[in-house]
C-alpha cells in the first residue's frame, strides 16, 4: 500500500491491474518524481536505447535528431551530445530551438524557408546519422544528405500522427540505401526491456550529475488532461507533456 508504481492503466481514478506489470519506483534522492513519466519513463528509455543499442554515435560525427524538443528528442539530443558527436536538433518555433541551445545543442527551426540550407552549412560534407521522431517528407530531405555507410535509427512517425497521410519517401531516395550503403533501423523500447534497470540507473547518474534535464510542460488536475492530450497531437506542446492529476 502506498507504493509509488510505474505500470501500463488508463485514464481513470483507480485502475486494477496484475501486480506483475507494475513496477514499483523509489524516486532518486534529488529526481524529480515527475521524471518517471519522463527521463527514467517511457520517453527516456526510448532516447537511452535508441541511441545506445541502435545509432551508436562517435565521437566527432554529425547527427540530426528530429522533433528535437520533444520528450523523446530532448534525451537523444543530450545523450548524443555526451557520446561526444556534434548533434544538430530540428524542432519547430524558436521557444523550441531556444531550448535546445540551453542545452549546448546546435538547433534548426524546421518552420524556416532555408532549413535545409542551415543543415548543408553545418554538415558541408553530409550527416552521419538521424535519430527520426518524424518521418515523411523532412527526414526523405536527411537521407539525401547522409554519408556513405550512413545511418537512421527510426524511433516514432510524428509527421502521421492524428490521422494525417505520411508522405512515402520518393523510391529515388529509397534507393540510396543502395548506392551510399545506408542502413535504417526501427527498434521499440520494448525490445530492450530486459535492461530497464540499468538504464534508469545510467540516466539517473546523469540526472544527478547535471548532464541530462528535460523542460517539461505540467498541467494539473482532471478537467486538464483532455484538452492536454488534443493539444499534444498538434506539435504545440513544448517539451515533455505531464498530466498531474493529483498534486
Ligand atoms: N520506438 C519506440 O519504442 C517509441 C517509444 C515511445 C515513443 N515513440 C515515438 O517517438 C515519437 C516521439 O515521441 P515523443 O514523446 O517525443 O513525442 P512528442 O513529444 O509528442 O512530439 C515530438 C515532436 O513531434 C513533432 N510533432 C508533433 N505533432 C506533429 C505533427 N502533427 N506533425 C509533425 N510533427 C509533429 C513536434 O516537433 P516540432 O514542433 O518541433 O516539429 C514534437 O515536439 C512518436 O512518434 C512516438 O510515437 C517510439
Amino acid at each position: 500500500m502506498g507504493d509509488t508504481v510505474i505500470a501500463p492503466g488508463a485514464w481513470a481514478t483507480k485502475v486494477c491491474i496484475p501486480a506483475a506489470v507494475a513496477e514499483r519506483y523509489d524516486a532518486p534522492p534529488g529526481v524529480a518524481l515527475h521524471h518517471a513519466v519522463g527521463l527514467l519513463g517511457l520517453t527516456g528509455l526510448t532516447a537511452y536505447f535508441g541511441v545506445t543499442r541502435v545509432l551508436r554515435p562517435g565521437a566527432g560525427e554529425k547527427i540530426v535528431v528530429t522533433g528535437a524538443f520533444g520528450g523523446v528528442g530532448q534525451v537523444a539530443a543530450q545523450l548524443i551530445a555526451a557520446s561526444g558527436a556534434d548533434v544538430l536538433g530540428i524542432a519547430g518555433g524558436p521557444e523550441k530551438t531556444d531550448g535546445l541551445k540551453r542545452r549546448g545543442i546546435t538547433a534548426v527551426d524546421h518552420r524556416c524557408a532555408d532549413w535545409l540550407a542551415e543543415i548543408d552549412h553545418w554538415a558541408p560534407d553530409g550527416l552521419h546519422a538521424v535519430f527520426d521522431n518524424v518521418w515523411g517528407e523532412a527526414s526523405a530531405r536527411l537521407v539525401e544528405r547522409l554519408r556513405p555507410l550512413g545511418r537512421v535509427a527510426l524511433c516514432g512517425q510524428m509527421s502521421g500522427i492524428g490521422g494525417a497521410v505520411i508522405a512515402p519517401l520518393p523510391l529515388d531516395n529509397w534507393f540510396r540505401l543502395v548506392t551510399r550503403s545506408l542502413t535504417v533501423q526501427g527498434f521499440r523500447a520494448a525490445d530492450f526491456a530486459a535492461e530497464n534497470t540499468a538504464a534508469r540507473r545510467a540516466l539517473t547518474d546523469m540526472i544527478v550529475s547535471g548532464t541530462l534535464d528535460q523542460e517539461i510542460h505540467l498541467v494539473s488536475g482532471w478537467p486538464a488532461a483532455g484538452p492536454a492530450f488534443a493539444e499534444l497531437l498538434t506539435g504545440r506542446v513544448v517539451g515533455k507533456l505531464v498530466v498531474e492529476v493529483q498534486a
